[in-house]
């Protein structure tokens, strides 16, 4: 995953901010949500999100 790969331009969150989030404790898409504003505009990046999110989390809790 390149960290500085931007998932939902809006924005501007990258891959890097939803795995500081998920590191931080966030585990869905509703609290990745609320600590970078991901999917919270158009919506269009959402599926991308929930992807990042869902690697984030595995790699986290391996
Ligand atoms: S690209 Fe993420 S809300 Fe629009």
């Amino acid at each position: 995953m390149e960290l500085d790969e931007v998932v939902c331009s809006c924005l501007g969150v990258t891959n890097g901010m939803i795995k500081e989030a998920v590191d931080a404790g966030a585990s869905t898409l509703e609290e990745v949500q609320e600590k970078t504003g991901a999917g919270t505009v158009c919506g269009a990046c959402l599926d991308d999100v929930q992807n990042v999110i869902e690697q984030c989390v595995t790699e986290r809790d391996k």
